[in-house]
């Protein structure tokens, strides 16, 4: 009961703070972008839940065009969805819009992450992220990635139906894990894996640290992944092995005033590069399955230009070599294709640090800002029939700026070519060994919260050698 009179005075205070604000707005006779706040609090988050998040902020687009303002979560914002706007936020005005997450969510994450970060102390992590992200480090994870792939392959394919969303996400923690650790015991792996799956289960929930609740296990398994990651840096430290994957980079840097890292700078990050790095791919790859599936002349295409190098590989007896992974050029467009039908980043979250014109239009201190990536994806201005699946778009390089899967600026995903190394891997190997079906296909979209095919793409998979029956 206490805890419903605390909420019920929490969402009071809240009006009251809002429309004072917005009274204050008023007042200064500010040009506000066009749209409407809704009501107080509540404002257009209860629409914009109990409709499709594409068709809410679709038909809000086509009504008030490049931008206009919108109440999210309890937030007034202001949404931005053309190629200048985007770009004057996350680009040629950085400075003046931080990323904002909720409080929950860094605490889950770890606060000393990068991506909660701007300025010196972002500029310097993301420096380190980066090169332990290089295409000089990561052409040497071709081997350990393909190891990986085909395991999981195999485990899944005995015909059964699987969750494919979930079974992608085994293999793109795994990867995530080649990437920040190199090798790892498989000890530590599985200790990572266990406590990893129970902190992504609460991360989502309700921030309510009560017993029993999947947030509060979420917290623990927080805790755990800190203890087992302490044991993971002592013993390299002990090692005193100087690797070039994100774990080594870290531990030989020093932070700007020429200090060793500390260790929970060290484990934030970590925890941050696996977070960003697994359900993103899984979404994309599982998108990729699907679309391969629908379209038999494309299974055809994909499949002979992978046959290809599997034959000059002696028929799979080689492994594949980075130079055949920079080479695929219809693997490519379908992947860009899938990026941009899936935009599986559909927007992302800043905040004004203080009072912006752009314009003429006024953007408030305070105010979250959104870039709606999906929504400058899908605008038939720059992809023609946005809504078809048309790889050979991309035989042609986008206008500038209206293609931005992984984002653009400062915060841009340092990991993408992890992410497109891996997909390369897996397409490679699935199209020439495996067969698979989708199960009840369907063509809906289950938010969780990236956009995932419905039910997590339940499917069929079989070694091609096996054949159908087994
Ligand atoms: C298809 C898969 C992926 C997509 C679509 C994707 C997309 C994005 C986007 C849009 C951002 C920018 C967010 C913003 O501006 O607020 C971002 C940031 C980030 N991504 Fe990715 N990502 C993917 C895979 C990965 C992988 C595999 C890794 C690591 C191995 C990774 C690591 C990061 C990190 C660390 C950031 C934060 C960068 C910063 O704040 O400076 N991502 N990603």
């Amino acid at each position: 009961m206490d805890l419903v009179l605390f909420y019920f005075f929490c969402a009071l205070l809240s009006i009251f703070v809002l429309y004072r604000n917005q009274r204050k707005e008023a007042a200064k006779g500010a040009n506000l972008p066009p749209g409407s706040l809704g009501w107080p609090y509540i404002g257009e988050t209860l629409l914009s839940y109990s409709q499709n998040p594409d068709v809410f902020f679709a038909t809000r687009a086509k009504r008030y065009g490049e931008i206009f303002k919108t109440h999210i979560l309890g937030c007034p914002s202001v949404m931005l969805t053309s190629p200048e706007a985007i770009k004057f936020v996350l680009v040629t005005h950085a400075n003046l819009f931080k990323p904002t997450y909720p409080p929950s969510k860094e605490k889950m994450i770890g606060p000393q992450a990068l991506f909660f970060h701007q300025g010196d102390y972002h500029s310097h992590m993301r420096k380190l992220v980066q090169s332990s992200l290089s295409l000089d480090v990561i052409r040497n994870l071709v081997p350990s990635i393909e190891t990986v792939v085909i395991s999981a392959l195999e485990s899944i394919s005995g015909g059964h139906i699987v969750h494919t969303f979930h079974e992608m996400k085994k293999i793109t923690f795994d990867v995530a894990v080649l990437s920040i650790f190199g090798h790892l015991e498989n000890k530590y792996k599985e200790m990572l894996k266990e406590n990893y799956f129970i902190l992504d289960k609460g991360y989502n929930s309700f921030p309510v640290n009560l017993p029993g609740t999947l947030y509060s296990k979420s917290v623990k398994a927080r805790r755990r992944l800190g203890q087992i990651l302490h044991e993971i840096i002592e013993g390299r430290k002990e090692k005193k092995l100087v690797q070039k994957d994100l774990l080594g980079t870290l531990l030989s840097s020093r932070d700007e005033k020429d200090q060793p890292l500390k260790e929970s700078q060290i484990s934030d990050n970590i925890i941050g590069v696996l977070f960003a790095a697994q359900d993103t791919t899984a979404s994309i790859l599982s998108w990729i399955l699907k679309y391969i599936h629908d379209d038999p002349q494309l299974f055809q295409d994909i499949k002979a230009e992978q046959k290809a190098i599997y034959e000059a590989n002696d028929g799979g007896k080689r492994p594949l070599a980075w130079a055949q992974t920079r080479n695929m050029p219809l693997t490519n467009k379908v992947i860009m294709e899938s990026l941009r039908m899936a935009s599986i980043i559909s927007f992302t979250f800043r905040e004004a640090v203080e009072d912006v014109e752009y314009k003429g239009y006024f953007i408030p201190k305070g105010w979250k800002v959104l870039p709606l990536f999906r929504i400058l994806h899908h605008n038939p201005e720059f992809f023609l029939d946005p809504l078809v699946f048309n790889p050979s778009r991309f035989e042609v390089g986008p206008k500038p700026n209206t293609f931005l899967p992984f984002g653009n600026g400062v915060h841009s995903c340092p990991g993408n070519e992890v992410a497109k190394l891996e997909i390369f891997v897996l397409v490679h190997h699935l199209v020439n060994n495996f067969r698979w079906e989708l199960v009840g296909s369907k063509n809906g979209v289950h938010y969780a919260p990236f956009p995932v095919p419905e039910q997590g793409l339940p499917a069929k998979f079989w070694k091609e050698s096996s054949g159908k029956d087994n």
